[in-house]
């Protein structure tokens, strides 16, 4: 299991898990919550999310050891199989704590547990407190009502499953969010309403709902007073954007880009993740006139074939998705461009994965996600007829896995002798005369700068290449702070 902080990335695998991190040190006799996320950085926003919420209302401090906690919180991800299945087996294990201490709490939220319900407590009888994505708000008030009930005969105790989706009530209740560091996401829409084929997401999270425009702006305004610089703006499917207004009208997703790039502090500008058929001129032009925009984009499109593409209901042709890169790479020029893939769609033959392959080395991608396809039930793909023996899937995997680190690799060797614009994010622990930053394309970035220089922009140019992910730079140019 990858153990990692909550820092931001432009993207990353579905399936890795995490455990949320407590920014204070704790007192010994302070109740804990520990909680393990799986899934996608809308899942990660939540899980922090909840434990603001309960370190509000009932004093809960994160740890990140579940044998000393009192409460045990999994954020679920059921994007495929392998996820979902993830969910049971590390119930068993806490299973065991709570025999040993049997006031532990279990909870179970995210997408496993919307889609699940009370079938959770059918296979795990052991779990108390069953919430989907968008009641997770209502965490302490079940919490309240678990705790009510603790002493009651089973038969008598009301099972604690809410998994409805009240619409976005659930950003009212959420505590301002707690800020570590110079970046944080900030959440402006949930759900999607796209029904891509083989996607359980519009029946986990719901249909799109968006924040109302000027409680993002309020948010991010706040974030930026407490030091933050960089804004990555979540969401499955952000182009969908669509944010009342004060005065009661529509606010789209590039209109928001230009009013968070107006907000003094705001440096950077991240947002993960849109849908290539919204990708529009309007947030082309975006790019072209807002610095604050990063060259970094993750444009999930999943194959390079047409054939295959209308399978997934993608409803674009990949011609459409060539000529919006080209525009895009027209205003900047400079654009490290990502991708979400599924191999081994139902149908999806020899010929169709070789225009994938050819397609990823076409369009030039910097580092890209794949995955086997999974069958989700309830989607309209899971009822496709799929021959392809699941060997061939995991070769074809191999291949395209391969092709995307390659490009990766050039692409961060290819930073040589260019200069970025980097985050300056900390002092290194290793050497006290050194940065470290972050480059529109996440690369990290080490140069020899001062201290007092972090949360800072600075033009660095690129003397040596270390790894795939780090890169040693000489400073050209400290921007003022930008508050
Ligand atoms: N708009 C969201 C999509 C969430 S799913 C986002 O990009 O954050 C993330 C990725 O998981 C998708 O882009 C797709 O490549 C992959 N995925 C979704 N459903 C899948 C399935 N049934 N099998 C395999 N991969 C899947
Ligand atoms: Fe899933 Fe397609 Fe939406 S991949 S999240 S239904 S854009």
């Amino acid at each position: 299991m990858t153990v990692q902080t909550f820092t931001p990335s432009a993207t990353k695998a579905a399936s890795e898990n995490t455990v949320t991190q407590p920014t204070h040190t704790t007192d010994v006799s302070m109740k804990k919550l520990y909680i393990e996320t799986q899934g996608c950085q809308m899942n990660e926003y939540d899980s922090h999310r909840m434990a603001d919420l309960l370190g509000d209302s009932h004093g809960y401090v994160l740890t990140t050891n579940p044998n000393e906690a009192d409460i045990l919180l999994m954020n679920t991800c059921s994007i495929r199989e392998k996820a979902q299945e993830k969910v049971f087996s590390e119930l068993g294990r806490w299973r065991k704590l709570k025999e040993q201490n049997p006031d532990l709490v279990i909870g179970v939220g995210g997408c496993v547990a919307s889609q699940e319900g009370d079938n959770i407590q059918k296979r795990a009888p052991y779990v108390d407190m069953v919430f989907g994505p968008q009641t997770l708000h209502r965490l302490p008030q079940m919490l309240d009502q678990h705790q009510a009930q603790v002493e009651k005969p089973k038969k008598e105790k009301i099972k604690l499953v809410d998994i409805s989706f009240p619409d976005i009530e659930k950003f009212d209740f959420l505590p301002e969010p707690r800020v570590e560091g110079f970046k944080a996401f900030v959440s402006i829409m949930e759900g999607c309403s796209k029904y891509c084929s083989f996607c359980v997401v519009p029946y986990t999270r719901g249909e799109e709902v968006s924040r109302p425009l000027d409680d993002v702006l309020a948010e991010i305004a706040g974030l930026a007073e407490k030091g933050v610089r960089e804004i990555s703006l979540l969401g499955q499917n952000v182009n969908g954007y669509r944010g009342e207004t004060f005065e009661g009208g529509i606010c789209t997703f590039p209109e928001l880009l230009r009013l968070v790039a107006e907000i003094p502090g705001i440096g950077r500008l991240r947002y993960t993740t849109s849908h290539p058929l919204e990708f529009s001129d309007e947030l082309i032009q975006c790019y072209r006139d807002l610095p604050q925009m990063v060259s970094h984009l993750h444009l999930p499109v999943q194959s390079g074939s047409n054939d295959v593409l209308q399978a997934m209901k993608r409803n674009h042709t990949i011609d459409v998705y060539i000529d919006k890169i080209a525009k895009l790479r027209k205003v900047r020029p400079d654009m490290h461009l990502s991708s979400d893939f599924i191999i081994g769609f139902p149908g999806e033959t020899d010929e169709h994965f070789a225009e994938t392959l050819q397609f990823i080395k076409d369009l030039d991608f910097d580092h890209s996600y794949s995955f086997v396809y999974s069958k989700r039930p309830g989607t309209p793909a899971s009822e496709l007829p799929d021959d392809t023996p699941e060997q061939v899937k995991k070769d074809r995997l191999a291949q395209v896995q391969q092709v995307i680190k390659q490009s990766s690799i050039d692409k961060t060797d290819a930073m040589l002798g260019k200069i970025e614009r980097v985050l300056i994010e900390k002092v290194s622990d290793k050497d006290p005369n050194l940065l470290i930053g972050t480059a529109d394309n996440t690369r990290l970035v080490t140069f020899i700068g001062d201290a007092t220089w972090v949360g800072r922009f600075a033009e660095i140019e690129i003397t040596e290449i270390k790894t795939l992910n780090l890169v040693y730079g000489e400073l050209l140019n400290l921007e003022p702070d930008v508050a």
